[in-house]
């Protein structure tokens, strides 16, 4: 693993390692000045003081850890390269402490950062912005010539938004308000997670005419961040932090939090009011008149089903790139993972539920069978723990693909692990839905039917490994469906499947 094309020479023997998404976003953003005073990622003591209070050692307020994680074959080395997942070299982290973090035992690498170029990945790219980029009134239009190293001069109020979710009529209603209130620019930092971003920016986009006048649209890569040890307060800490690092003077947030670094605005409460067919401030309407807001239970049941959304709750353009965030299930992706025992019957069945689906009609259904990866995609690997994990990853990638351009996957291997097979959910149910249908014929019964003779070589020791027999299967403890194939025929298997795909919505009634 070391860098290659594009390299100056002095770097070329240097280690690479590719970051995770939270700490490319993490770069990302100290490389753009955003996380100042951070020139790089965390050490133990700023770490656990972060942690505890807040706080960096040196008693500058800083909300959230920023660090690194590496293996720890990496860990031997003055400096390292951190490219973008395609390979792309972006910085150079110059280590100045390895440390173990106490509670997951991952290895980290602290220490200050070098850009080597600009990242560049990601949609909409175009629209992003360093602070230092950044004109009084450059729109969404790059600056011609922005003056390095210079803070946005803005003479007034600047009100930011950092929403992670759609702007509707009422939270457009309320940010035009406070906007209005404060006499404040507005700046828009939508905070893109590598989930549907182009959909939360387009939806922006389309409702220009609704921001107030001269707002500007700046995306910020801040993927969640999962269990950090901090409470989710410091979101809004970290939010007011970028907002000022981008010459905002107050933050539109939904809670006050003690300490930010710009004032937190919290907008009055608004509803429909279905009078006179607006949205305005609950104080101003009439108590009957108040429309019941739309739950987001109902609008994810609206858009399961296909149905429109209300007009009076969101602009069209905003209904359809939720339409296309979270597509009618019927035209929703799909994967449906079969696990069990070898010749538990999951081929029987997942060939037999292809064919029932493409006879039906309405989906496009691909069939990625235990045997036949094998002797494609996974052509070579053993079935040693490490290949097995390899083999059911490469699975979860293509099918998390197929189930991304909504299609139907239907997956058979044996998949003995639990940690992997969560590991596929994750992956697509990020894109997609993912159903687990653990086939739990006994392993008696397998071995009974042992129809490719191979539990017989497993017992005279020819096969070493062999699942059941001489290595583990995890039976799951999250499958949406168990079925027995030593009580069921495979129609009436195929059949209890169909019938979850047909309750769950996704499949038409026959
Ligand atoms: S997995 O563990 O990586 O999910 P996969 O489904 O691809 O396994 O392959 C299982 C098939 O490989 C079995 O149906 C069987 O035909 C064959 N096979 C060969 N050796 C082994 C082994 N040691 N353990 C299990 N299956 C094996």
């Amino acid at each position: 693993m070391t860098a290659e094309a594009g390299l100056p020479d002095t770097l070329r023997d240097l280690p690479v390692w590719t970051p995770g998404p939270v700490e490319l976003a993490d770069m990302e953003l100290i490389l753009a000045g955003v996380y100042r005073p951070l020139t790089g990622f965390l050490g133990s003591f700023d770490t656990a003081m972060v942690i505890a209070g807040g706080r960096l050692a040196d008693g500058t307020p800083w909300p959230v850890p920023v660090t690194l994680s590496v293996p720890k074959e990496l860990t031997e080395h003055e400096r390292i390269v951190l490219q973008d997942p395609e390979g792309v070299p972006l910085a150079v982290l110059r280590v100045a402490e390895v440390w173990q973090d106490p509670t997951s035992q991952a290895w980290r690498l602290a220490g200050p950062l070098e850009a080597l170029r600009a990242p560049a990945h990601g949609p909409f790219h175009s629209l992003r912005r360093r602070p230092d980029e950044l004109t009084p009134h450059d729109g969404d239009v790059p600056a011609e010539s922005p003056e390095e190293g210079r803070p946005p001069t803005s003479p007034g109020n600047v009100l930011a938004v950092a929403p992670r979710g759609f702007l509707h009529r009422k939270q457009l209603g309320q940010l035009r308000q406070v906007a209005e209130r404060l006499g404040a620019e507005v700046l828009v930092l939508p905070m893109l997670s590598g989930e549907h971003d182009e959909c939360l920016v387009r939806a922006l986009l389309g409702v220009r005419r609704e921001l107030p006048d001269g707002a500007r649209i700046i995306p910020v890569p801040l993927p969640a961040r999962g269990d950090t040890g901090v409470s989710d307060d410091r979101d809004v800490l970290l939010h007011a932090h970028i907002a000022a690092a981008y010459g905002a003077t107050h933050l539109l947030a939904d809670r006050e939090i003690e300490g930010t670094e710009i004032p937190v605005v919290v907008p009055e409460p608004w509803a429909y009011d279905a009078d006179v067919e607006v949205w305005r401030p609950v104080a101003r309407i009439e108590p009957d008149h108040v429309q019941a807001e739309l739950t987001p239970e109902r609008l994810g049941e609206l858009l399961d089903a296909g149905e429109p959304v209300p007009d009076w709750f969101t602009p069209p353009a905003v209904a359809a790139e939720l339409a296309l965030a979270r597509p009618p299930k019927l035209s929703r992706g799909i994967t449906v993972f079969f696990t069990g025992l070898s010749g538990s019957g999951k081929s029987t069945v997942a060939r037999g539920l292809a064919d029932a689906l493409i006879e039906r009609g309405g989906r496009t259904v691909t069939l990625l069978d235990g045997d036949v990866v094998r002797r494609m995609l996974s052509a070579g690997l053993t079935f040693s723990r490490a290949d097995r994990d390899l083999n059911i990853r490469r699975i979860g990638f293509v099918a998390a693909e197929i189930t991304r351009h909504g299609g139907t996957a239907i997956c058979a291997p044996i998949a003995p692990y639990a940690a992997t097979r969560a590991e596929v959910r994750r992956m697509v149910s990020a894109v997609g839905d993912f159903i687990l249908v653990h086939v739990a014929t006994p392993l008696e019964e397998c071995e009974r039917r042992d129809r490719k003779g191979l539990y017989a070589k497993a017992r005279a020791g020819l096969i070493p490994e062999f699942t059941g027999i001489s290595d583990p299967y995890e039976e799951p403890e999250d499958a949406d469906l168990t079925l027995d194939t030593s009580r069921l025929a495979p129609d009436e298997a195929v059949g209890e499947v169909l019938d979850l795909l047909v309750e769950g919505g996704w499949v038409r009634p026959a």
